[in-house]
């Protein structure tokens, strides 16, 4: 009876102890839905991101399909701070990822509230249990504890959280040093980030708990909180060592108090390094790691996560990730040997607004995975897009046959670009009948490449081209990258056909130099465009291209082509506002104006137009950026000052 009653005890003890042990971290942060005040109270949304172990909260790809909800449900409650306006908050979440191997369900949620203007105050998830196979807390309770805060900011808008991502569980060998960054990123793209570890002392900012249990959970890690890079070494091998950071946003470099503290908790997880070969895997194309890609709502993303393997002989079995809610992957498709991959799909949703973040790691088959890589999603953005050169000179310049000397080469983009954030993103011109790279420049941060507007300019030192041969250009992910926010990037371009020229060869031709091209006149009539009126006027030796536009609605182009020396000697541009603008201005209103000066050139007075088109496309291009989407223009307005690059490293 005795004994009976002990093992009931014992049985159940051990029961409730596995059931009630199923935390694996988590993340809250938001942002105001209209960062203009304007009233007395803000609606905000809050997210809110855990995962949790997954044999007792159950996620497959049906569930995440269907979109149902896991995890505990518990209410969030404001603990410190000025709570009148808080209205308790649940924390179940729609599953997104799981990873049978590690035994982790992800979820997320959105809920929107609306708070009083001016005030700030603390919310907190504080529930129980992580669990028994921690270097620091086992078994503990946790607490994710954020920080809201409306009070208006200096620059007069309502501010918005700092957002991190991070795959719930990495593995790390014990007995190394490792450098890890969080991926960390920020609406409001001026803010100085820094992270701090969590503390208990309630003279933190939060005024609270911020770590429940597993505070300084990886014993002897070091943060650099400028940078959000952890470095520490593990010792114990098949424990994990909990990770509770804060990641905070400040105004600018002299503020002292944040504006508001975001919780991410997550799970090293130590191995010992397994006998023969051990190269983790690792994620290599098609978007290098810490990626930024627009994608405007309501738009099908499909993107290919590739791994490939460290050592022969080993396999992929598992993508572990954290995605954004709705997107789903494939399988694991193995297209070579070696390269494992998985495609994401998914279409984002108008409460998905603003950067959203995703994170992979690959697992092979002795359980060693590779590095986090992550991107972020800019929901409601679109990334510039590298416009393809057509056979009527267009985009790009040169195309055709183009002399020996021919240094100066431009192409255009869809939207307005500034030069990547990221060291190793390349333009490589290769020769098509060696197939070999004749060179390459990194847009990161070579003088070669310039970005002007819509345009990008490669200047050549000397011209590298041989007589007869023909080449081609490829561009890497991000060579165009947005102004806005995190920098949205050109897609990858690796199509042979897409930019093609060939070095005239003098020996096969008899063609002389000389040829005079007649003056041209054209008159294209475009809608009202505005009362702007545009005086342009490029004045090259032997060129002369002048261009007036007014809100009579008349366009007029005249050019004169005579020589092919080159000097370009002045641009003048001035702008007159005579009345209320009206902002509509259709593309291919604008294509038209801007190509007039471009569609008269012939192959041989190329030479001459080169830096003619690349400074009157600019000119035409920016004169009338503002007008030519009239969707984004509430955005650029809003966010002119604000947006900016943001992702740190
Ligand atoms: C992070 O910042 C620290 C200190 O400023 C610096 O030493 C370190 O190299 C940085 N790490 C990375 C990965 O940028
Ligand atoms: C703070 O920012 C200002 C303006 O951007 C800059 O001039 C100054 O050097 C910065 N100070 C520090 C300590 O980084
Ligand atoms: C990019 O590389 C250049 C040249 O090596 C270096 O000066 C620069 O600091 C690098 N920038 C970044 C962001 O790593």
């Amino acid at each position: 009876m005795t004994i009976s009653r002990l093992l009931f005890v014992f049985l159940f003890l051990r029961v409730s102890i596995i059931h009630t042990s199923h935390f694996r971290g988590g993340t809250i942060t938001w942002r105001p839905l209209n960062n203009t005040p304007s009233g007395s109270t803000v609606d905000i949304q809050i997210r809110q991101r855990y995962s949790w172990r997954r044999s007792s909260v159950a996620c497959t790809d049906t569930t995440i399909a269907n979109r149902v909800l896991i995890g505990d449900n518990t209410a969030v409650n404001c603990v410190t701070g000025t709570c009148s306006s808080w209205s308790s908050m649940t924390t179940n979440t729609y599953c997104t990822d799981y990873s049978g191997g590690l035994d982790v369900s992800s979820g997320e949620k959105y809920v929107t509230k609306t708070i009083t203007l001016g005030i700030p105050f603390s919310i907190a998830f504080v529930s129980s249990a992580w669990f028994a196979n921690l270097v620091i807390g086992a078994n503990s309770g946790w607490n994710i504890v954020n920080r809201i805060n409306t009070v208006i900011r200096p620059d007069g808008y309502i501010n918005a959280s700092p957002v991190a991502t991070t795959l719930p569980v990495i593995y790390k060998a014990i007995n190394q040093q490792h450098v890890h960054i969080v991926q960390i990123s920020d609406f409001d793209g001026g803010d100085i980030l820094k992270c701090r570890w969590s503390t208990s002392s309630t003279s933190n900012y939060n005024s609270y708990n911020e770590c429940g249990g597993v505070c300084s959970g990886v014993p002897g890690a070091l943060l650099y909180s400028n940078n959000c890079t952890l470095v520490f070494t593990l010792t114990q091998a098949a424990v994990y060592a909990a990770v509770a950071l804060q990641i905070e946003d400040y105004y600018n470099n002299v503020s002292t108090t944040p504006m508001s503290s975001v919780p991410l908790q997550f799970l090293f997880y130590g191995y010992a390094v397994p006998s023969g070969c051990s190269t983790p895997p690792s994620i290599i194309g098609n978007r290098p790691n810490r990626a930024c890609i627009g994608t405007p709502i309501g738009s099908t993303v499909s993107e290919y996560v590739i791994a490939q393997i460290g050592c022969s002989g080993k396999t992929i079995i598992d993508f572990t990730s954290s995605s954004p809610v709705g997107m789903t992957k494939s399988t694991i498709q193995n297209p070579s040997t070696g390269i494992y991959q998985i495609v994401l799909s998914w279409i984002p949703t108008s409460d998905q607004y603003g950067p959203q973040g995703f994170c992979a790691g690959a697992v092979d088959s002795t359980n060693v995975q590779s590095e986090q890589w992550c991107i972020t999603f800019l929901v409601g953005f679109e990334s510039p897009s590298i416009i393809r050169p057509t056979a009527v000179q267009g985009s790009a310049s040169p195309i055709g046959t183009i002399f020996q000397s021919h240094t100066t080469f431009s192409i255009q983009t869809t939207r307005s670009v500034s030069r990547p954030t990221r060291n190793g993103t390349y333009i490589h011109f290769k020769d098509s009948t060696t197939n070999t790279i004749v060179q390459s420049y990194d847009c990161g941060w070579q003088s070669e490449v310039t970005y002007t507007g819509y345009t990008i300019v490669i200047r050549f030192p000397t011209a590298p081209w041989i007589v007869g041969h023909s080449y081609y250009v490829m561009f890497d992910s991000g060579v165009a990258s947005g102004t806005e926010f995190c920098g949205p990037e050109s897609a990858p371009i690796t199509d042979p056909s897409f930019w093609v020229f060939d070095i005239w060869n003098p020996g096969h031709s008899s063609t002389t130099t000389t040829t005079t091209t007649p003056p041209t006149t054209k008159t294209v009539t475009t809608r009202p465009i505005s009362t702007t009126s545009v005086n342009t006027l490029l004045t090259t030796t032997g060129i002369v291209i002048s261009s007036t536009s007014t809100h009579s609605t008349t366009t007029t182009t005249s050019s004169t082509s005579t020589s092919t020396t080159t000097t370009t000697t002045d641009t003048t541009t001035t702008t007159t506002t005579t009345g209320p603008a009206v902002n509509v201005m259709y593309p291919k209103d604008m294509e038209k104006a801007c190509q007039q000066p471009v569609i008269i050139m012939n192959t041989v007075s190329m030479l001459v137009m080169v830096p003619v088109q690349a400074i009157g496309m600019f000119v035409c291009f920016s004169k009338f950026a503002t007008m030519f989407d009239p969707s984004k223009i509430q955005a650029k307005k809003r966010h002119a000052q604000r947006l900016k690059k943001l992702n740190q490293r």
